[in-house]
């Protein structure tokens, strides 16, 4: 760790690997030789271009997307394409399927009633989402445009633990925080798309994986700056792109390429999340929020009996440099957000200083 670093385990932006950190540091100023910074060029720029194609190229290297798929690098966050998907894929059938797990999908399916018939084809709102539905739970409509979840709720600390069986209709997923955490069949789904300042890059990147031929369908309304077509006719360059956000990407694939690629981190985020489960199941103060067949490998989500003591959990934990523990206020407790830059000992010493705490109080 640099100096005076602490664990940080806020939901979002969150921790960069520190490698990337300094190697942007290095390079602020002067990009390789340019002269410049990268927040200084042009986007037009041979310099730019390659950080731009090299990035693209790793991405689909490493997330292992198919030919037939296009990745954009969009702005608008996440939430964004919760009117983009409808806009670009709804008039097919003028309906869409929703699988509301969590704040984020309930937010994008209420957006996506301005567009279309919208069917609610789960909810896991009677458990206050503390869990995710089983296949057999879901409603499907074979004539939906598309079927929509959120693979991982960070708020709720749940994750989907399959990909849903949706026959002929393409899924549209939400990936924001657990994107290149594992391996994904990227050819089961239609759309996928997540806001970079979880795991991937800083805020202000969305990155869209789209499948070629649901492009270009749009509803006749739709923004020129929200088409899919637009961006992929234009490569993700119809106007300025994040391109600082992109350079960042770019260093942190490297970094992920270096520590096996989203199969070196399915690895290790199983076991880095299994610790916390484990002293949290075994400890006499604390629960988990989200049912055991449903929890997330990225957000922990906990607390103990009392709100008076999730706050000096909370205060005893940021002095002893764990921070942004508190849980959102829609759960409540406690929430540990360890993604992929998070380092296995930063997991370790928070299990450590639960495990203490619990003994102690
Ligand atoms: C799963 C998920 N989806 C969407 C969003 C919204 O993302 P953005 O802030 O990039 O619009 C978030 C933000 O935390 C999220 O966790």
């Amino acid at each position: 760790m640099g100096m005076d670093r602490v664990y940080n385990f806020s939901a979002g932006p969150s921790m960069l690997p520190l490698e990337v950190l300094e190697r942007a540091g290095a390079e602020i100023t002067n990009y390789q030789g340019s002269g410049m910074s990268v927040m200084e060029m042009s986007h037009r720029s041979k310099v730019f271009q390659k950080i731009f194609d090299d990035t693209k190229a790793n991405f689909i290297r490493l997330f292992h997307v198919p030919d037939n798929y296009k990745v954009l690098f969009l702005q608008g966050g996440a939430s964004g394409q919760f009117s983009m998907v409808p806009l670009n894929l709804i008039g097919r059938t003028g309906k869409a399927d929703y699988a509301v797990t969590g704040n984020f999908a309930s937010i994008a399916c209420k957006e996506a009633k301005k567009y279309g018939s919208i069917s609610l084809a789960a909810s896991s709102e009677d458990r206050n989402h503390t869990y995710i539905p089983q296949q057999d739970q879901l409603k499907l409509d074979p004539e939906a445009s598309y079927f929509y979840y959120c693979a991982n709720n960070t708020i709720y600390g749940t994750e989907w633990q399959y990909v849903p069986d949706t026959g002929d209709v393409p899924i549209v997923c939400d990936m924001s925080s657990n994107f290149l955490s594992r391996p994904v069949d990227v050819s089961k789904y239609g759309v996928i798309f997540g806001g970079a300042q979880k795991n991937l890059a800083p805020a202000g990147l969305t990155i869209a994986i789209v499948r070629e031929d649901l492009a270009g369908h749009e509803l006749p309304y739709t923004p020129l700056m929200m088409n899919y077509k637009t961006m992929i006719d234009k490569d993700s360059m119809y106007n300025t792109p994040p391109c600082w956000c992109i350079y960042m990407l770019g260093l942190v694939l490297e970094w992920l390429d270096a520590q096996g690629g989203v199969e070196g981190m399915e690895k290790i985020k199983h076991s880095k999340a299994a610790l916390l489960y484990d002293v949290l199941d075994n400890s006499r103060l604390f629960t988990c929020a989200a049912e055991k067949d449903s929890r997330s490998d990225m957000n922990v989500t906990f607390r103990s009996a009392s709100e008076e003591l999730d706050a000096k959990f909370v205060k005893e934990a940021t002095a002893a440099g764990f921070t942004n523990l508190k849980g959102h206020r829609n759960v409540g407790g406690m929430r540990a957000s360890i993604y992929n830059a998070m380092p296995v000992e930063g997991v370790e010493k928070l299990a450590d200083f639960i495990r203490a705490f619990d003994k102690n109080n």
